[in-house]
């Protein structure tokens, strides 16, 4: 399989139910609710030891295609908490509002851009009928405070967007990095909302992470590097699914655009839940740098070392979020596929891109009572770990375990048997196809990595 391209399958299957990735993701350690033993705290997850792998692979899938290969982006790591006054000026404290109203019958609660148009035009609840309250705006900023001791505490925010410390780091990183425009800061980082609607799972969450890319442009540049910016972010994401046919690119309304943005595009994809936002892309234009100039008294405009002129630059914004891919990349990912053999259950696999799932690997001794067997898998599985995640596995007949594999979407089972120890070749079987192919031990690491750790660079540059 090409690395990154996808598979792009032509064939749409019925949409996964959400309730099918929960459990998956529960059960074989992908995702766990917060603070279970409690009751939980809606909108806000853990991740188990399967998730952390994933996560990790799609952070620096990411962090590569946007920072590590484009000389003119850098990253950043800022921190959570920041300065109030950031909030002030990025507009947040007065318009990071959702417009609520409640039912006065039923006492549900909803977002009024949430409720269909009949029931919107006759102000009625979708479940009950009853009459809705009049709307009332909720500010989504989660506050905290910061110092010791009681009363001298000042209160301040975590950050409801992370790329805020772009802003507030720009003109350091221009300095320290002796960067001119047009170039981007990346970032990768928590944000906060108290979403009044927190729900389907990861989609919508209270506590999730972002990826920004802030691209700071020359005005007379923008549109060009919009588009530019748009176009590839596309891309990037139709090159790590199987079903690219549900992606699709949606310009924003102008009644739907967020404070900050002049234009907008939503990268979308369509599951159970429709055709949903999975990254926006934002015409910022000089909105951030210059509110924090207004409010901090810093001057962060830019003065062109060529020609002279002295202007705010402006900004293009690519923002997705860590949780979103994870979740779509497993409702892509997830299939049930009918066993051709009569009586047999299903097929559950996870299609995951090679490079992102989370185990590269499984190393199977045939029999796990033989010691010749587990000595030599024992080896292999030892010395496939300096390179990628492996896992060894030699509980249950063998069928079983690959079926546990392709669960959790590991693409290769290794499997080391009789003819193992006479001639050193191992079983390797591809998680899609089934395909099994037979690999000298010596071949078998050169040929994983290749396979599942490869990521291929975009064919354009900035
Ligand atoms: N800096 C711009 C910004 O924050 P946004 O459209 O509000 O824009 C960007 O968020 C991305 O962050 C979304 O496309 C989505 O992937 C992710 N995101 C936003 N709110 C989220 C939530 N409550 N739970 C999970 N992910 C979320």
């Amino acid at each position: 399989m090409p690395q990154t391209e996808g598979r792009n399958l032509a064939v749409d299957t019925a949409p996964v139910p959400i309730e099918k990735i929960a459990s998956l993701a529960k059960r074989r350690g992908f995702v766990y609710p917060n603070s279970e033993i409690y009751g939980g705290v809606s909108g806000i997850y853990d991740f188990g030891p399967l998730g952390v792998e994933l996560r990790n692979n799609i952070r620096r899938y990411w962090w590569w295609s946007m920072v590590q290969t484009n000389d003119n982006v850098v990253g950043i790591e800022g921190a959570i908490i920041t300065h109030p006054r950031v909030w002030e000026a990025s507009g947040h404290v007065d318009n990071f509002v959702d417009r609520l109203v409640d039912c006065k019958n039923c006492k549900r609660r909803y977002r009024i851009d949430h409720l269909p148009p009949e029931n919107l035009e006759q102000n009625t609840c979708p479940e009950c009928g009853g009459e809705l309250t009049e709307p009332r705006n909720f500010n989504l900023m989660m506050e905290t405070y910061v110092g010791v001791i009681e009363g001298d505490k000042a209160k301040t925010y975590l950050r409801g967007e992370a790329c805020q410390n772009i802003y507030l780091d720009y003109d350091n990183v221009r300095s320290s990095s002796r960067l001119q425009i047009p170039f981007g800061i990346c970032q990768i980082g928590k944000a906060f909302r108290n979403e009044v609607t927190p729900g389907n799972f990861l989609f919508r969450q209270r506590e999730f992470e972002q990826w920004d890319l802030q691209f700071f442009v020359h005005p007379s540049e923008m549109q060009r590097w919009f588009d530019y910016w748009k176009h590839r972010r596309f891309e990037w994401y139709k090159g790590i699914l199987n079903h690219g046919d549900r992606l699709r690119l949606r310009a924003h309304a102008p009644d739907e655009l967020a404070h900050y943005a002049k234009q907008a595009f939503d990268i979308e994809y369509r599951s159970i839940l429709g055709w949903q936002e999975w990254e926006g892309i934002h015409w910022r234009q000089d909105w951030d740098l210059s509110r924090h100039s207004q409010y901090s008294g810093k001057d962060l405009s830019y003065t062109d070392p060529a020609t002279k002129e002295k202007y705010v630059p402006w900004i293009v914004e690519t923002s997705g979020g860590v949780d979103r891919t994870f979740f779509f990349l497993l409702l892509d990912a997830y299939e049930e596929e009918p066993d051709a053999a009569a009586g047999k259950e299903p097929r559950t696999v996870l299609h995951l891109h090679p490079t992102l799932a989370p185990i590269k690997a499984a190393v199977l001794p045939l029999q796990k009572n033989n010691a010749e067997l587990v000595t030599a898998a024992t080896a292999l599985h030892k010395r496939l770990q300096r390179q990628m995640v492996s896992q060894y596995d030699d509980s249950g007949s063998i069928g079983r375990r690959y079926r546990r594999q392709d669960e959790i979407g590991t693409p290769y089972c290794v499997t080391v048997d009789f003819q193992t120890l006479e001639d050193q070749t191992v079983t390797v079987r591809e998680r899609d196809s089934m395909d099994q192919i037979r690999l000298h031990v010596s071949e078998l690491p050169p040929y994983l990595s290749e396979h599942t750790l490869q990521f291929s660079a975009y064919d354009g540059d900035s």
